[in-house]
């Protein structure tokens, strides 16, 4: 992928982002849940749930796997797209950075597949999956680096993610 990318941190409310692609933070199933999955479902009406399960009807079947990518309707979101995309839960004996960089760089090949100029990105992994934020933070950035779209906004809840991101 190669693209010379704005990258933007800001402490903010994702659903908020007036942006063309709003990436979610979602697990397998698809179908909900907290966190940013949930803020996302809650603001941007039925018609996303709707999307998700006519992908969970056809080649989801199984769900999303870890790391991939799929997009939907925003909804009633100011963004023309969700891309979902399911992080890898922490272990501390396993390392999963590879999926949490697949995270990024699938969604950053469908928003430029889609023709989506910018995209927002919460802290993936972070919250309910328990990543470091620094160490999240470290491989978002590298994950990000060259993304062929125009702008690539990090949406940080607190003030602590956005400093982990935000630092130089
Ligand atoms: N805007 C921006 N960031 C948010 C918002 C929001 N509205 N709500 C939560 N966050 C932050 C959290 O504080 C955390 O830093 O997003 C980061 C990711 O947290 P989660 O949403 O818990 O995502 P994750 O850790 O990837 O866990 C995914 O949570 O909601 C469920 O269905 C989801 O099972 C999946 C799991």
């Amino acid at each position: 992928m190669e693209g010379v990318a704005t990258i933007e941190y800001v402490v903010g409310d994702i659903t908020e982002q007036e942006v063309d692609v709003i990436v979610n933070a979602a697990n397998s199933s698809l179908l909900g849940g907290g966190g940013v999955d949930g803020a996302i479902h809650r603001k941007g009406g039925p018609d996303i749930l709707a999307e998700c399960r006519a992908l969970r009807a056809g080649h989801y079947g199984g769900g999303l796997k870890t790391g991939q990518a799929v997009a939907t309707t925003a909804g009633r979101l100011r963004a023309r797209w969700v891309v979902h995309t399911v992080g890898p839960v922490w272990s501390a004996t396993e390392d999963r950075s590879a999926l949490l960089a697949d995270c990024h760089h699938n969604a950053l090949r469908l928003a430029a597949e889609l023709g989506a100029g910018s995209i927002a990105f919460p802290a993936i992994s972070t919250g309910i999956y328990r990543w470091p934020v620094e160490d999240a933070a470290r491989i978002a950035r590298e994950a990000t680096k060259n993304a062929p779209v125009d702008l690539v906004r990090f949406v940080l809840f607190d003030q602590r993610t956005y400093e982990a991101f935000a630092r130089p």
